[in-house]
């Protein structure tokens, strides 16, 4: 017998304003073919004014919870990933207890940028094994609206807002890869790449938030080798090869991304959860987001071997396996 950290409950919380590329043509030189084809993404959605991260952090981890059939007394912890917290400190996630009601437990952030919710399931899944929890919550929450640079059109087309959250609850297994809940999981990041993709701006730099910069091309180069390998040590941790995958569930930043890893990994496009087109880059929500979707779809079912990767700003990248 060993403990396993099962999804029982999956939910998301996407803001009601929806903007389309074409938006971005009347004040950027660019268009909705090149937002299209270079990156899949059609539309995405910004929070409205005075929406913030954990509200909608918030309103994911409500639906999270119904699905489980759980309350917030049931829960002994929550995590938050995101880069774009309401405040310096305290952190989303003791926000997200008082918004909840839950007045025992312990709740903290982790920061990854993209690759958050992988570094967030990865310590929930810890929590869990070591005792310390019997049932988690895991959300990824972002306004990457919030540090946009509107002139510059290699990045701000290509954000959005939105939250996604899951109930990970202890429960026994076999020990062996047929068990439901998280199998493996593997982290990764060297800041040797930091310049590829930052803020330019901070507490203790400049003293305000800042504005996203990236280098879009040279990242692009880096991410399908990066988040290839991760799922396959991932898997074969648990030595599991690319047959055993029912879905990749991957982080939503670019469609040639997307087919890229997956065809370097002999993974037929079908077995993609795809949400680029609607969403954007949604940063640590994308994967959480994913995966509801994936789920409210009647793609992902009870039993299916999913893998999840990202890879983000540090570079910070990694991958889980994960059985639904
Ligand atoms: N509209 C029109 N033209 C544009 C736009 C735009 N919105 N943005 C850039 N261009 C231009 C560029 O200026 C460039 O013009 P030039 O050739 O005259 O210099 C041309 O389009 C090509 O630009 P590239 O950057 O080479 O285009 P690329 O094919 O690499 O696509 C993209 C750009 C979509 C950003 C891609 O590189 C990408 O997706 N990169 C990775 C993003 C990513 O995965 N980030 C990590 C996760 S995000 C996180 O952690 C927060």
């Amino acid at each position: 017998m060993s403990v396993r950290a099962v999804v029982t409950g999956v939910g998301h919380y996407l803001p009601e304003r929806i903007v389309p590329n074409a938006a971005f043509e009347e004040t950027l030189d660019t268009t909705d073919e090149w937002i299209r084809t270079r990156s899949g993404i059609e539309r995405r959605h910004f929070a409205a004014e005075g929406e913030t991260t954990s509200d909608m952090a918030i309103a994911a981890a409500r639906r999270a919870l119904t699905a489980a059939g759980r309350g917030p007394d049931d829960i002994d912890a929550v995590v938050v990933a995101t880069s774009t917290p309401d405040l310096t400190f305290p952190s989303v996630a003791t926000m997200v207890q008082d918004g909840l009601g839950m007045t025992r437990g312990f709740g903290f952030d982790v920061q990854a940028v993209c690759a958050g919710f992988v570094f967030a399931l990865t310590n929930a899944n810890a929590l869990i094994l070591a005792g310390q929890a019997k049932r988690v919550l895991v959300i990824g929450a972002e306004t990457f609206s919030r540090i946009m640079d509107w002139t510059d059109r290699s990045t701000c087309v290509l954000f959005g807002d939105g939250a996604g959250a899951l109930v990970l609850e202890a429960q026994d297994g076999t020990g062996d890869t047929s068990d439901r809940g998280i199998l493996s999981a593997d982290l990764n990041s060297d800041g040797r790449f930091r310049d590829m993709l930052y803020v330019d701006g901070g507490v203790s730099s400049t003293g305000h938030s800042g504005k996203l910069r990236m280098q879009g091309n040279p990242l692009f180069r880096q991410a399908v080798d990066k988040l290839t390998a991760t799922a396959h040590t991932a898997l074969s941790k648990v030595g599991l090869s690319d047959d055993a995958v029912d879905w990749i569930v991957p982080h939503q930043a670019n469609i040639r991304i997307i087919k890229g890893t997956a065809k370097k990994m002999g993974v037929p496009m079908e077995r993609v959860i795809v949400t680029v087109q609607d969403h954007g880059n949604t940063s640590a929500a994308s994967i959480p987001l994913a995966l509801s979707v994936g789920a409210e779809r009647g793609q992902i079912k009870p039993g299916d071997l999913i893998v999840t990767e990202a890879i983000g700003g540090g570079l910070a990248w990694g991958a889980v396996v994960l059985r639904w």
